[in-house]
């Protein structure tokens, strides 16, 4: 029992929702909520090195998350080539966290493993369609969330990197990613630098729902997340504003609504078909 871990549960769920749920101080595993709580995606490290071995661990762990009917269509690639990484860092000149981070990893959603077990025992794979695809990219995201669990456990901090998939078939074939295996996300991984703000989310109204979805008054109930944003963690800087103009609010809607006014990934869909994925 820790009041102090209470406290930390309290403290981090303000700042992230603008209130709490009551914290019972004496449940089990209160400091794991503490730490869940506080999450922050981190971007600077020390120039301290990551072992072989800790990665391995927490991949182990990760990879102990539960799996869609245990079909385990999750990977994880450890790129510990520097000339391979460097190939992605290039690709990626706004996200200099990818060249920094001691240790860059992809998760991958493998939908192979399973599609030519049926191959080998002479069965047909019936179950070819969007599902297979689903599956295994719940899987793969399932095991990211674990090794962000795991690696902020032992006070590692990570930032996953889906940009890796503006450049999908670059990066898969650096990796030699065969037929039907994907990159859901890449992972910088690394002991944190800073420690930086808490990232609010929108309102708990709006994401928990009981018994029947309801997003009755969402425009205002967005909007009061917009304001708690805005006075907690202003963004530092109005996106495209030579397109966009100065908004006098800026938050959370407008942000989003400027960085989704471009297209984003608009081939990911042939990419993934090019795979060997079937959509339909
Ligand atoms: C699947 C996924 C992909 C992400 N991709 C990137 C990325 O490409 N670059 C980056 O800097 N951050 C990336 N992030 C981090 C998010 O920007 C971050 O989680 C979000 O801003 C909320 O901040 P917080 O994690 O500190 O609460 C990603 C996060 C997730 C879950």
């Amino acid at each position: 029992m820790s009041e102090g871990d209470a406290d930390r549960v309290r403290d981090a769920l303000l700042a992230r929702f603008g209130e709490s749920p009551p914290v019972d101080a004496s449940l089990a595993g209160i400091d794991e909520l503490a730490r869940m709580a506080g999450h922050r995606t981190h971007r600077r490290y020390t120039e301290r090195a990551v072992g072989a071995d800790l990665v391995r661990l927490l991949c182990a762990c990760a990879l102990s998350a539960p799996s869609k009917s245990d079909l385990q269509q999750a990977d994880i690639m450890i790129v510990s080539d520097p000339a391979k990484r460097d190939v992605i860092a290039d690709l990626l000149p706004d996200q200099p966290h990818v060249r920094d981070a001691p240790v860059f990893l992809v998760f991958l959603a493998n939908g192979r493993r399973f599609h030519d077990l049926f191959a080998r025992r002479d069965r047909p794979f019936v179950n070819d369609h969007l599902d297979a695809f689903f599956n295994s990219t719940v899987d793969a995201a399932l095991v990211l969330a674990s090794f962000l669990r795991a690696a902020e456990a032992v006070g590692l901090g990570c930032c996953p990197i889906s940009v890796i998939r503006d450049h999908a078939a670059t990066v898969s074939a650096l990796l030699d990613l065969p037929e039907r295996v994907i990159p859901v996300s890449g992972l910088c991984l690394g002991w944190p630098a800073d420690t930086p703000p808490i990232t609010p989310r929108l309102g708990l109204d709006l994401t928990i729902h009981e018994n029947r979805y309801d997003d009755g008054e969402i425009a205002a109930r967005i909007a009061a997340s917009d304001r708690r944003r805005a006075g907690r963690m202003p963004y530092r800087r109005q996106r495209d504003e030579a397109r966009w103009g100065t908004a006098p609010d800026y938050g959370w809607s407008e942000d989003k609504a400027r960085q989704y006014a471009t297209p984003q990934r608009a081939d990911f869909g042939a990419f993934v078909r090019g795979k060997g994925f079937r959509l339909d």
